[in-house]
C-alpha cells in the first residue's frame, strides 16, 4: 500500500504459495463476500471437515445445511442452555489455575474449552476418552494446513488417521444416542443435529451429523481458547477495565443465591458484553479470511484474475484509525456506539458469516463473570513479543501469576 497508495482497497501479491489479491477496504470486502460465486470458499484438505460439512457445501446445499446448524447452536434456548452447561467446568478450572498460582492462560483456556466442548457436543466427560479426541483433533487441525503429501510420517497422513478414528468414536457415540433417545434427553450438540426437521420433516443424515460436528468442533475450540486467553491478557493490562468490569459483576452475584449466572444475567452485563466485543476485535482471531476467483472478476476497472487467491485481510479494518480511534487501546466504551457498517468483520462476511458467533460472545461474558468477581491475576512477561501464524498469540502463550482475591 505504501509503494501503490490506497487506491481502491486492495492489491497484488504473492502468499502461501499462490497469486493473490488482498483486499482491505469496506466497500471491496463487502464485493468479495457478497459474491459468493465469483469469490469460492474453497478450504485447504476439506475431507478432513468431511464432504458434508457446512464449510465444504455451496449454494442451496450450503444454505440448507446452515439452516440446521443455525437453528441448534443460535436459538434463545440452546445459548440459555449453553451458559449453564459451560459454568462448572470453567469454576473448577479457575479454582485450579488459583491452587497452581502460575499458569500458560493459553494452554489452560485451551483445556477448559475443550471439556467444555466434549460436554456441549455430545455430553462427553472429561477422562481418558476426551483427551484421546482431543489429540485426535490436535492432528487433525495441522492437517489442515500442511502440504497435501499423504505420505506415512506427513502432517497431511496423520491428519487423515485422525479423522478416520474420529469418525468412528462419534459414530459410537450416535449408535449409542439413537438407542438411547427414549430414555435419556441428553440435550447436547449432537442431539440438536440429529432431531432437527426442516419445514417438510426432513432430518440430517448419520454421516452429516457427524461431519458438522467435527466442523464445529475445529471452528470452535482454538477461536474460543484464543479469545478467554486474550481477555486475561488484556485485563491485565487495562486494569482500569477490569476494576468496572468486576464492579458490574459483583453487582450480579449479590442478586443471586448460588454461583450460576443466566444467559438473562447475561444480556443485562451491559459492560461486560463491551468488554467480550473489545476483545474479539483486538483478538483478530480470523485476521484473514481466504476466497479463489472462479472467473475474472471487475472491481472499479481492475481485474482479479481466474484461478488467483482473494485474501479480505479483516485485521486491517480493526486496526485502523480511520474506524477505530486509538485502535490499539483496549477501550471498550468504544462499543457504546455500533461500528461503522462494514468496519467490524470479525466473524466475516455475507452467508458465511460464523455460525457461533453468539455462542462464543455467551461463553466468553459466564468466563469474564467467574474470573472478574474471584480472580486477580498479573502478566509475567507484559512486553512478551508476538507470533502472528496461524493465530496472533504472545510467545508466553500470556504467562500469568494468578490467584484469588481476598475477601
Ligand atoms: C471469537 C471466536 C470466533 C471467531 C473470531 C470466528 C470467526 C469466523 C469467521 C471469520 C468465519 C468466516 C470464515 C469464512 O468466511 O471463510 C467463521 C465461520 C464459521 N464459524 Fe466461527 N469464529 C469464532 C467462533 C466460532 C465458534 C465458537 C463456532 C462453533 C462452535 C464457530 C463456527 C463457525 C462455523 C460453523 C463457520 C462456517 C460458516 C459457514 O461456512 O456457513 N465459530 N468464523
Amino acid at each position: 500500500m505504501i509503494r501503490y497508495g490506497d487506491g481502491v482497497g486492495m492489491y497484488r501479491t504473492h502468499l502461501f504459495g499462490s497469486p493473490t489479491i488482498i483486499t482491505c477496504f469496506p466497500d471491496v470486502n463487502k464485493y468479495v463476500f457478497q459474491s459468493e460465486e465469483t469469490f469460492f470458499l474453497d478450504w485447504p484438505r476439506v475431507e478432513l471437515m468431511g464432504q458434508n460439512s457446512i464449510v465444504a457445501v455451496h449454494g442451496p446445499a450450503h444454505v440448507r445445511l446452515r439452516r440446521y446448524v443455525i437453528g441448534v447452536i443460535n436459538r434463545p434456548d440452546s445459548l440459555r442452555h449453553i451458559a449453564q452447561v459451560v459454568q462448572p467446568r470453567m469454576i473448577a478450572a479457575l479454582k485450579s489455575w488459583a491452587q497452581k498460582g502460575r499458569i500458560k492462560a493459553y494452554d489452560e483456556a485451551k483445556k477448559v474449552t475443550f471439556e467444555n466442548i466434549g460436554k456441549l457436543f455430545a455430553s462427553l466427560e472429561p477422562g481418558p476418552l476426551l483427551d484421546t479426541i482431543d489429540d485426535l483433533f490436535t492432528g487433525l487441525i495441522k492437517g489442515i494446513r500442511a502440504q497435501p503429501f499423504n505420505i506415512p510420517g506427513s502432517a497431511c497422513h496423520h491428519a487423515r488417521q485422525c479423522r478416520k478414528k474420529l469418525d468412528a468414536i462419534f459414530w459410537m457415540e450416535l449408535e449409542k444416542k439413537k438407542k438411547n433417545q427414549k430414555e435419556v434427553s441428553t440435550n447436547d450438540l449432537m442431539d440438536g443435529l440429529m432431531q432437527i426437521k426442516d419445514d417438510e420433516g426432513n432430518k440430517l443424515g448419520d454421516q452429516e451429523v457427524i461431519d458438522n460436528i467435527v466442523s464445529l468442533v475445529v471452528a470452535g475450540y482454538a477461536s474460543t481458547s484464543l479469545a478467554s486467553m486474550w481477555a486475561i491478557y488484556y485485563l491485565a493490562k487495562f486494569p482500569n477495565v477490569l476494576q468496572k468490569l468486576r464492579e458490574e459483576n459483583m453487582a450480579i452475584r449479590k442478586t443471586k443465591e448460588g454461583d450460576f449466572i443466566t444467559s438473562e444475567d447475561v444480556s443485562k452485563m451491559k459492560y461486560t458484553n463491551k468488554v467480550v466485543e473489545e476483545t474479539i476485535r483486538m483478538a483478530n482471531i480470523a485476521a484473514f479470511i481466504f476466497r479463489t476467483a472462479t472467473k475474472d472478476a471487475e472491481y472499479k476497472g481492475y481485474i482479479i484474475p481466474k484461478g488467483w487467491q482473494v485474501i479480505v485481510w479483516v485485521r486491517y479494518l480493526h486496526t485502523n484509525s480511520e474506524y477505530f480511534d486509538d485502535p490499539m487501546c483496549f477501550n471498550p466504551n468504544r462499543w457504546n456506539d455500533p461500528a461503522r457498517p462494514g468496519t467490524y468483520q470479525v466473524f466475516g462476511g455475507g452467508s458465511r458469516i460464523c455460525a457461533g458467533n453468539m455462542l462464543v460472545r455467551i461463553q466468553l461474558a459466564v468466563f469474564l463473570h467467574h474470573l472478574s468477581t474471584a480472580y486477580e491475576w498479573k502478566l509475567l512477561n507484559p512486553n512478551a513479543e508476538m507470533v502472528y501464524l496461524p493465530h496472533p498469540t504472545p510467545i508466553d502463550r500470556v504467562d500469568v501469576s494468578f490467584k484469588r482475591i481476598k475477601k
